[in-house]
């Protein structure tokens, strides 16, 4: 998708153009698109968009049960997602973010551990998406054994947010959804009645004590924080992982100065962000960055572009994890910002040095295929040899 965006950005950071066959606007430039990202005219519900045009998320054409989407404050516009986000907010403490540290150290350890015995590993199933989902289930307080059922919920979003959803499964995938629900209902009750130092039962505290949020809009924050937190998290990992096996340089500054840790879980975002790029909908006529933007049009806002803009950085092509002028915008900006960016990097860093100290000798096997996807930026596998040690 690189080339794609510096071309477009070559010829206007903001373009109006034909994106999978559907006319919209494409924001490549830094500077464009932090700016917009942060301006209020901007906004998220999909139901002020021109509907005529391809939605990037099928809110209006989808069942009821996706209707829980709605009730999600990513898909939000103030003053609901402000009230939805600071209340996640208030249960979301930096002591609960801290309090994983240790909990993601030792989850690293064992799924490590358990790669001992064999020569081969499959990273991404071994342990780049199973550290997140064990995380989220920890933060959540989801037993542990449930967390096998994040992969296929949060698969069902990706399907409705990605440009290519196979509308043929949408029965089975309005299952998943409802299954999710239910999963998720129980739970609360249960917390409610047994209370617990997690996630849930903070938010439980902050519905009794404000009264601001209602059942759905629980449930729909718990899969809010499922499939927000756990593909991104697992592809930074993979990302990160294979950039710096195939800059032997990189990793060999790693080996010897652990400091460098946070620096490359920068770099990496920067380089390869796990989300390439998210929507806006122009709320009213206006002009932005010169250009004359109409009500209900779609705004795509490359982050991947924008982190390889050369006016804001020096060689931004360049993998460089000391790099001085490290800057992207892989969690977005203004309002959305990501909720889950301190975690994410812990979890990154962490994850990253436990693969850098305790794989010895790594070798890609194979050529590692990409992820089928517009938006996410991964890889379907990616099968290493290394001794565990
Ligand atoms: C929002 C990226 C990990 C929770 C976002 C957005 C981006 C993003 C780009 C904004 C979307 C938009 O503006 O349209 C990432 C990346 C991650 C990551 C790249 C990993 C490397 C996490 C984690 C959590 C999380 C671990 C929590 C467990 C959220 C939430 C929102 C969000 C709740 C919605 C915020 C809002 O609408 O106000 N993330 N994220 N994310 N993220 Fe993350």
């Amino acid at each position: 998708p690189y080339a794609f965006f510096r071309e477009a950005r070559q010829r206007h950071p903001v373009l109006w153009q034909e994106f999978f066959g559907v006319p919209m606007w494409l924001v490549t430039g830094y500077k464009e698109a932090e700016a917009l990202l942060k301006d209020a005219r901007f906004i998220r519900e999909v139901r002020k968009a021109d509907t005529s045009g391809h939605q990037p998320v099928h809110l209006e054409s989808s069942p009821p049960e996706v209707g829980l989407m709605r009730n999600m404050m990513l898909f939000r516009d103030a003053p609901d997602h402000t009230r939805l986000r600071n209340l996640v907010n208030k249960a979301f403490t930096p002591r609960m973010v801290q309090k994983q540290s240790s909990i993601i150290e030792s989850i690293a350890d064992h799924l490590l551990d358990e790669c001992r015995a064999r020569p081969q590993h499959e990273l991404i199933r071994d342990f780049s998406h199973l550290l997140p989902a064990f995380v989220i289930a920890e933060l959540l307080g989801v037993p542990k054994e449930d967390q096998s059922f994040f992969r296929k919920w949060s698969n069902v979003f990706f399907q409705f947010i990605d440009f290519n959803p196979s509308m043929e499964r949408l029965e089975s995938m309005t299952r998943d959804i409802e299954d999710a629900k239910r999963y998720f209902e129980t739970l609360i009750e249960t917390r409610r009645e047994h209370p617990r130092d997690d996630l849930i039962s903070g938010l439980i505290v902050a519905k009794e004590k404000y009264d601001q949020l209602n059942t759905e809009e629980m449930v729909a924050t718990c899969l809010l924080l499922v499939f927000a937190g756990y593909e991104t998290t697992g592809n930074l990992i993979t990302n990160g992982y294979k950039l710096l096996l195939d800059h032997p340089s990189m990793y060999d500054m790693l080996r010897g100065n652990a400091a460098l840790f946070p620096a490359a879980v920068e770099e990496t975002l920067r380089y390869e962000p796990p989300i390439l790029m998210v929507y806006r909908v122009v709320s009213d006529d206006l002009v932005f960055a010169g250009q004359s933007m109409q009500q209900g049009q779609v705004v795509m806002i490359a982050l991947a572009g924008a982190n390889r803009d050369p006016s804001v950085m020096n060689q931004p092509e360049d993998f460089n994890i000391v790099r001085s002028d490290c800057k992207h915008l892989s969690f977005a900006s203004g309002p959305h910002y990501c909720l889950g960016a301190p975690l994410a990097r812990l979890e990154g860093e962490i994850a990253l040095r436990k693969l850098v100290t305790r794989l010895e000798k790594p070798e890609i096997i194979g050529q590692p295929q990409r992820k089928q996807s517009v938006i996410f930026r991964g890889y379907e596998s990616l099968h290493i040899r290394a001794e565990v040690v």
